[in-house]
């Protein structure tokens, strides 16, 4: 349950977005997937978890109320494929956060700039055809096109030079809302 329902008495400005570790980020970004994958966009019927699960870092985008994360807004998950090679998956925001905040903009940053500081030297992500050209904006691009879940994907890879290693597990941001309140 979100704690601004809309329509919002205020935006949320504040937003973390860091590798979840607490038991209610990773409840919270189940959900979330759930709630786009399953529900909205029907590519699972009722659980989007796979075994990448067991070994994948989630990645969870909150909103802060005096200055500590509150609710889980956008979440993704970055595992290794082979030695070198990683790939990002289920990136979601909340419907009610989307094109508002670029918090999927931030998760993309997170989940590259993170494994770049795990030893990645190749970040892949099979893109859903309506988000090719948000990636190809941050300097993704496509290796091909494939078929997955039904839907048109593309393969495509991140330009690493563009993301730049962050340790750090967390970055906060405040938003330049580009929506009316
Ligand atoms: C894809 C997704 C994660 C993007 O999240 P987001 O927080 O909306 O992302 P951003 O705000 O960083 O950018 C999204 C787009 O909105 C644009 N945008 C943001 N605010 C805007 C505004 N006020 N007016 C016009 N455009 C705006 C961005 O420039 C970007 O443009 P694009 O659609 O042409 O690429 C989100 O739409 C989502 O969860 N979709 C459903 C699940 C899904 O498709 N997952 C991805 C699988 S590959």
């Amino acid at each position: 349950m979100l704690l601004l329902e809309p329509p919002f008495a205020f935006l949320p400005v504040d937003y973390r977005v860091r590798v979840a570790t607490e038991d209610w980020e990773r409840r919270q970004c189940a959900r979330l997937r759930r709630a786009v994958f399953c529900d909205e966009q029907k590519l699972f019927a009722g659980d989007d978890r796979d075994e990448r699960d067991a070994v994948a870092l989630p990645i969870a985008a909150s909103y802060c109320v005096l200055g500590a994360p509150e609710e889980v807004v956008g979440t993704v998950r970055i595992f290794e494929l082979e030695p070198g090679v990683w790939q990002g998956s289920r990136l979601a925001v909340h419907a009610e956060f989307r094109r508002m905040a670029s918090i999927g903009t931030q998760l993309i940053r997170h989940a590259v700039c993170t494994a770049h500081a795990r030893g990645c030297r190749r970040f892949v992500a099979h893109v859903q055809e309506q988000n090719v050209p948000l990636f190809r904006r941050l300097r993704w691009t496509t290796l091909e096109r494939v078929e997955l879940h039904g839907r048109p994907h593309h393969l495509m890879q991140a330009d690493l030079a563009s993301y730049p290693p962050r340790a750090g597990g967390e970055v906060a941001f405040v938003a330049e809302l580009r929506r009316a309140a």
